[in-house]
């Protein structure tokens, strides 16, 4: 195992961890795969703060999936907030809970356990007198502020279900959302702060309530004091109502399977799922990885400088770490604002011990050259850690020698919104790594490469990555379609996870990741369906047809690469562009772009009229040359039309 680097002796060294070295990783994976009901309850009961204990594990199986969804801890009571506040109160209650840096640097806020606790109380009981009841849906809306956490708390107090939508995500999509699942409540702020400007958070939520959505309060925090519109009777300012809450409202008792939270996130159709997690198996996950992963200790400073309307800022900001009874950092800037140093600079003054962040900043910071890492002080870093998408050696090894000097144990986590948490990973303490590789499964996860026709690959290979045996944090069904659930995740291969990425097995038994084999594109770690822009693009009248693929980008990982049509008689300007970036931003959000637009005389289609993806795939690559044969085609010269006019960087 040559190219295995060691895991730094600091690392190793006072862990807390119960995985502190790679013998006892394969004798916690040993057991968690023998027995997995066994483990998870004895790592249950010891993590979470549980009304009535549950003595039942696991219930079902994949094979039963189309039954119903799967059960864990099924006859366990609680409310996970008391697992991330309550109980933290007499033993922590003035420990710095969130941390907060603003958009401007070196504009914070703390919030302590016991502030924290009291916020969270106030505004849940806030949100029920605004009648918020267990079981209805919120939608929260927001910018990086600690009111957002609060927010998904308060609803989580009250055994309400939220779903946060991420503030880049346009009017019609968050319409869509609030619709899907029929929420009563938005919770919204005045403007979100980014990077210098402003983002109309409350102007975007009521242009999404016009019309018939069956919301009837908006709660909206104020962020900047920009004016903003009012509609009597439906609006609430935060601070009118929440002050007054009661600050030690009790939690509403929930059963473990009640449901936690929904996220909306893309597959490889044009409209979007709600995955759905749910209480007890989702906070044991999100607490046992975030400690093992992390290896966190008690005065750790963690910052993940995701946003919490994806997956991460969930697990990995929110619950994971407020479960952990840990000081977890909310910030609200980008890496580059005010210039390239800004994380490097939030490392030095807050002493931050364990940073998790995504490949593609940390390429685009590479970019900026070396001085700005190296005029902060990064001493106090330990862990660093990636997620969202593979990351290229290059960008793992910059990490590894500049970010951390040499000195501090990488962790490339892969996992998706689907999975809860973080499955495949090196454990800081435990597992040498190999750039590039998120190395090894946690304990409980079963991975399995297949060939697309379902056979088993054994040792070293390359196939669809599925997963073999349910695991307590994954998500249980899609709000409102459970066949969808069953048809999205395992159709594939029946009795089978599959996550939709292909995957390398090295001969040490070391996972790569390859990236997705579906109709899923992954833009700067933002999640998006070829669908979506396709339907986005053709709701233009200029254009007849639209097919979208991903290419490989320098910075984004991938870029977004668009082949339309035009209607007869349209051709394409200035203006023209304008539109189709325009329909993207106001179907999707702000991070939906194209990248490259290539007009074409008609789109690869069989004879049977399906797009032939794979060929666009490969122009848009710039490997057109390697097409194969094309001779199934209906028009074989449309190939060679694109291939002629195909874009480049
Ligand atoms: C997809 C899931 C998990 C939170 C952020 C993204 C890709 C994620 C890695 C990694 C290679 C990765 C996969 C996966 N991905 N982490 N460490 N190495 N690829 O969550 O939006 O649900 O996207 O992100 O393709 O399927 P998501």
């Amino acid at each position: 195992m040559t190219d295995l680097h060691a895991v730094p002796a600091r690392v190793r060294a006072g862990s807390p961890n119960p995985i502190t070295d790679l013998d006892r990783y394969r004798e916690h994976a040993a057991r968690a795969a023998a027995n997995p009901d066994g483990f998870w309850l004895e790592e249950t009961r010891r993590r979470v703060a549980w009304r009535t204990e549950p003595t039942q594990g696991l219930a079902s199986s994949f094979h039963d999936i189309a039954q119903g969804p799967l059960s864990w801890f099924g006859d366990g009571r609680l409310n996970i907030t008391e697992s991330c506040l309550d109980r933290h109160l007499a033993t922590q209650g003035d420990k710095v809970a969130i941390l907060w840096e603003g958009d401007e640097p070196g504009d914070c806020r703390t919030l302590t356990y016991r502030e924290l606790h009291a916020e969270v109380c106030r505004t849940a009981s806030a949100l029920q007198r605004l009648g918020l009841k267990r079981g209805e849906r919120a939608i929260i809306y927001m910018g990086m502020v600690p009111e957002a956490a609060i927010a998904m708390l308060a609803c989580a107090r009250l055994g309400a279900i939220h779903s946060v939508v991420f503030g880049g995500f346009s009017a019609e999509a968050l319409r869509d959302r609030i619709r899907d699942c029929s929420a009563e409540v938005v919770i919204t702020q005045d403007e979100g702060r980014r990077a210098g400007r402003t983002i109309p958070l409350k102007a975007t939520t009521d242009l999404a309530c016009t019309g018939e959505t069956g919301v009837k309060k908006v709660l909206v925090y104020r962020r900047t004091g920009a004016p903003v519109e009012w509609t009597e009777g439906r609006d609430v300012w935060w601070h009118d109502v929440v002050p007054q809450g009661d600050a030690a409202l009790p939690a509403t008792e929930c059963a473990a399977e009640d449901p936690l939270f929904i996220l909306y996130t893309s597959g490889s159709t044009g409209r979007p799922k709600g995955v759905v997690h749910t209480c007890g198996g989702y906070i044991t996950w999100a607490q046992y990885t975030h400690r093992t992963v992390f290896d966190l200790r008690d005065d750790d400073v963690y910052a993940c400088v995701a946003d919490v309307g994806w997956i991460t800022g969930h697990t990995y900001i929110v619950y994971g770490p407020l479960a952990n009874g840990a000081t977890t950092l909310m910030f609200e800037s980008t890496p580059l604002y005010p210039d390239s140093g800004r994380y490097w600079d939030l490392v030095q003054r807050h002493g931050i011990t364990i940073f998790y962040t995504a490949p593609t900043a940390i390429r685009a910071l590479a970019a900026c050259g070396d001085e700005h890492v190296s005029r902060y002080d990064r001493s106090t870093l330990r862990v660093l850690g990636t997620v969202g998408e593979p990351i290229n050696p290059e960008a793992w090894n910059w990490y590894y020698d500049v970010v951390g000097e040499g000195r501090c144990n990488i962790v490339d986590t892969w996992w998706q919104t689907e999975t809860g948490g973080i499955c495949l990973t090196p454990i800081a303490p435990a597992t040498p790594t190999k750039p590039g590789s998120a190395t090894l499964p946690m304990p409980g996860i079963l991975p399995s490469l297949r060939t697309p026709e379902g056979r088993v690959i054994r040792g070293p290979g390359e196939g669809l990555l599925c997963i073999e045996q349910p695991w307590p944090g994954q998500a249980r069904t899609v709000w409102g379609d459970h066949e969808r659930f069953v048809a999205t995740y395992f159709g594939m291969f029946p009795g089978l996870y599959f996550t939709g990425d292909g995957c390398k097995r090295d001969a040490d038994g070391y996972y790569w990741i390859t990236g997705r084999v579906d109709d899923v594109l992954n833009v700067s770690g933002h999640r998006m369906g070829t669908a979506e822009f396709e339907s986005a693009l053709v709701s233009s009248e200029a254009i007849a047809e639209a097919a979208v693929v991903g290419f490989p980008h320098p910075i984004k990982g991938q870029g977004v690469y668009a082949y339309v049509v035009l209607q007869s008689g349209q051709a394409l300007t200035d203006d023209l562009e304008q539109t189709m970036q325009g329909v993207c931003r106001t179907r999707i959000g702000a991070h939906a772009r194209v990248d490259r637009l290539q007009v074409v005389p008609g789109l690869p289609k069989t004879r049977s009229g399906k797009v032939m993806r794979r060929l666009l795939r490969k122009i848009a690559e710039g490997r057109g040359d390697e097409l194969g044969d094309v001779s199934t085609l209906a028009d074989p010269t449309v190939v060679d039309a694109i291939r002629a006019g195909a874009q480049r960087g």
